[in-house]
């Protein structure tokens, strides 16, 4: 196992390139089971997600080659529609091979996915969504399995309770774009990285109006071809680089991003004081107010509203800021264990509910903190940039599942951080409180 050693204190500088977006990347890769010739993805992050998606994908009987450190190739001539526990288990974003093998080979078995420390993540809404359509499904033994033989058009609500979901939508997306007839879902995902399956599914024939919208009309087709397509930018990756600059009040410039993609959070960051400055079209610099940055209230939505995937870097950020900030959770409401991790290195945050107040301005201080989902993760690197002292990260593999070599990028941005054997760790730090 590795771990980050931070030593805090040094201001950013300099320009940081965002990678491919993972969570538009991997229902790409599902996307890809949908025609049985060659399809290119490029730009896809070097991420674990992504090459257990590669392995997963093979596992199904498609040949995948990997094209470079960035492009794959993916080859599904002949596959079958049982996906291996053991991979699937690891990654939830799996789940997202149930629409597209439900349509290609009308059937599907995917182990039910696991527990997540962000907390409740059922799948009833993709499970409804295809039962809609016409498609059998039952539990078996923790198997999710789908019987599409008779699938038909429908007209579906897929929100839920907390909003849209992202990857029901992917999967009822994919379901139907083999389905002879015209469905329509109601209360559809309008992520950007949705919209990014609608354009590749575009370009291996599929016919889809309403794409980036909530209301998305797919009329069926006999057959899909493969496609090259180019994943679109990590808008929560450049948002964390973001949130990096300001909470170092550095100066950093973001490159290879889509500006229209950080909506509510842009709005958010300038309330603050956090001057963001277009540089052309895919570029943006990070200033910070020299009279200093104001608290902020943050709410996470659905898009276009302030991504749960940035609220627990916001709270690192507010930590830094004087004054009360809040940051209400409405997609995740427990979404909160980086709280105690920060709470070690000397924040001020109380938890009402799923309210994070955070009484900021006080200084941080270096800690050894334990990693326990991606973007905890980097709200505790965020953290450590700042604390004084050194910040040790441990389980870093979390940060490697969602960020294309975070350290590396931080560092030539001027930032103290190393990525160490776990044996470096001082011996008081060797056994920190589960
Ligand atoms: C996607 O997860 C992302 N993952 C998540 O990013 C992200 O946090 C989430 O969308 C919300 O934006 C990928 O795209 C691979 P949802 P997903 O279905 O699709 C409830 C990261 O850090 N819900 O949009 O699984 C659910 O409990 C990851 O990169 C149901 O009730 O999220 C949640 O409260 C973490 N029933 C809300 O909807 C369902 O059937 C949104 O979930 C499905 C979801």
């Amino acid at each position: 196992m590795e771990i980050l050693r931070i030593q805090g204190g040094q201001r950013l500088e300099g320009r940081v390139q965002v990678s491919g977006s993972k969570n538009a990347a991997l229902p790409q890769f599902a996307a890809a089971l949908l025609s049985g010739e060659e399809t290119i993805l490029e730009n896809v992050p070097d991420l674990s997600d992504v090459r257990f998606m590669g392995e997963i994908l093979a596992h199904l009987g498609a040949d995948i080659e990997r094209l470079g450190q960035n492009a794959w190739k993916i080859h599904p001539a002949n596959i079958h529609p049982d996906a291996p526990y053991e991979l699937v288990r690891k990654m939830r974003a799996s789940i997202c091979l149930l629409g597209p093998l439900v349509a290609r080979l009308k059937r599907a078995k995917i182990p039910m996915p696991g527990g997540c420390v962000i907390g409740h993540r059922p799948i009833d809404l993709h499970l409804r969504a295809l039962n809609e359509m016409g498609a059998n499904v039952s539990l078996n033994q923790g198997v999710v399995e789908v019987d599409g033989t008779s699938m038909k058009p429908a007209t579906i609500f897929i929100g839920g309770r907390h909003g849209s979901t992202v990857t029901g939508t992917a999967n009822a997306i994919m379901a139907s774009v083999l389905t002879q007839g015209t469905t329509v879902l109601d209360g559809a995902a309008c992520e950007p990285e949705i919209l990014d399956l609608c354009t590749m599914l575009e370009k291996m024939g599929a016919k889809i109006s309403g794409a980036g919208s909530h209301l998305l009309k797919i009329e069926g087709v006999e057959k899909l071809q493969g496609c090259t397509h180019r994943v679109i930018p990590d808008r929560i990756e450049a948002a964390t680089y973001i949130m990096a600059g300001a909470i170092t009040r550095g100066e950093v410039c973001v490159q290879g991003i889509q500006p229209s993609h950080l909506g509510a959070f842009a709005k958010v960051m300038k309330e603050s004081g956090i001057q963001l400055q277009e540089l052309g079209e895919d570029t943006i610099e990070v200033k910070t107010d020299p009279s200093g940055l104001k608290p902020f209230e943050v709410i996470t939505l659905p898009h276009p509203g302030f991504p749960t995937d940035l609220q627990a870097q916001a709270c690192a950020l507010a930590c830094t800021i004087p004054g009360l900030s809040i940051l209400t959770e409405r997609v995740y409401p427990s979404r909160f264990m980086h709280i105690p991790e920060l709470l070690r290195m000397g924040a001020e945050v109380s938890l009402e509910g799923a309210n994070a107040i955070v009484r900021g301005g006080k200084t941080l201080n270096g800690a050894p903190v334990m990693a326990s989902d991606l973007r905890a993760s980097a709200a505790l690197i965020l953290a450590g940039l700042v604390a004084e002292g050194e910040t040790w990260v441990h389980r870093i593999y979390h940060l490697d599942r969602g960020y294309e070599l975070l350290d590396k990028k931080l560092r030539n941005l001027g930032a103290r951080i190393e990525r160490l054997p776990e044996s470096a760790l001082p011996p008081a730090f060797r056994s920190p409180v589960d």
